[in-house]
């Protein structure tokens, strides 16, 4: 269980339902890591439950203000002696409904989380892997960052925001052996979705349940693991040629259908 020997990782989002998965697989896998997120009572109980498994650390951020993101990097290069490896993944679904609904405010609340983080963790990570001419970076899109969702629109344009960071970020490192990427799950078995559900139908949201699993021709939702597993990947030196990439979908075979 070695595939990140030694490997020290930034997770952000750390205390949430895919961050929590990846840090864990991470752990197992031989790397130090480093959780990041808002909820200080999240992260203290994920590092109690994480501690068993390797060295983790827990930071509290919001990574839609620079200085906590450059606080987190310091702490983690002061700690660890280096990043190797960040996971982007803190992020919020905002409100469920019609694009013509939405408030702008609403709107900015959700660029910032999903897309302002994610450019804060590469602009404050980046020169530390340029550095060294190594490291994995894996931002979380979704499916929702390649095809539309009606009544999800700030969600959308924040995760196709994403894939466009992903894809000039990995131009931008051509030559430097760092490694950006892009993952693009279906509905994750999280506390997200369970908001989503009820957004969508307050009354009966098992109902928008069973229809959303009944688009996934796996017909089921994915599992944290199961993200975890696809990053872990991603981060690890089994995937050092593949950068820029909206890698796999993720999704349980959705990408096939009409
Ligand atoms: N659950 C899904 O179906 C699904 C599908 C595709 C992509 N994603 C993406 O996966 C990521 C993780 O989602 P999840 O399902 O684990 O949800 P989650 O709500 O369980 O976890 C998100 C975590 O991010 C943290 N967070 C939110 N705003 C933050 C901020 N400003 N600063 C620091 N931390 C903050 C939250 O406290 C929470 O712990 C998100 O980016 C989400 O968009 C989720």
């Amino acid at each position: 269980m070695t595939r990140l020997a030694n490997k020290a990782a930034i997770i952000t989002g750390g205390a949430g339902g895919i961050g929590k998965a990846t840090a864990r697989r991470f752990l197992e896998e031989g790397a130090k890591v480093v959780i990041v997120d808002m909820s200080a009572a999240a992260l203290e109980s994920a590092r109690d439950e994480l501690s068993e498994l390797g060295d983790t650390r827990a930071a509290q951020a919001d990574v839609t203000k620079k200085e906590d993101v450059a606080d987190y990097v310091k702490e983690t290069v002061d700690t660890f002696g280096t990043v190797d490896i960040l996971f982007n993944n803190a992020g919020i679904e905002g409100k469920i409904q019609p694009l013509v609904d939405v408030a702008a405010e609403d709107f900015e609340k959700v660029q910032a989380v999903n897309v302002l983080g994610v450019l804060l963790g590469l602009k404050h990570v980046l020169p530390v892997l340029t550095e060294k001419n190594s490291g994995s970076v894996i931002n979380i899109s979704s499916n929702a960052g390649l095809d539309g969702t009606a009544h999800l629109s700030p969600y959308v344009a924040s995760k196709h925001a994403v894939s466009g960071l992903t894809k000039t970020a990995a131009l931008e490192l051509e030559g430097s052996g760092v490694r950006v990427n892009s993952v693009h799950p279906s509905p994750v078995n999280t506390r997200m979705m369970r908001s989503i559900e009820s957004g969508f139908n307050e009354e009966d949201s098992e109902s928008a349940r069973r229809d959303f699993a009944g688009r996934i021709p796996l017909g089921r939702y994915a599992e944290s693991v199961d993200v975890a597993n696809l990053v872990l990947f991603l981060a690890s030196d089994e995937s050092t040629f593949i950068a820029g990439a909206q890698y796999q979908r993720g999704d349980g075979g959705m990408g096939a259908t009409p």
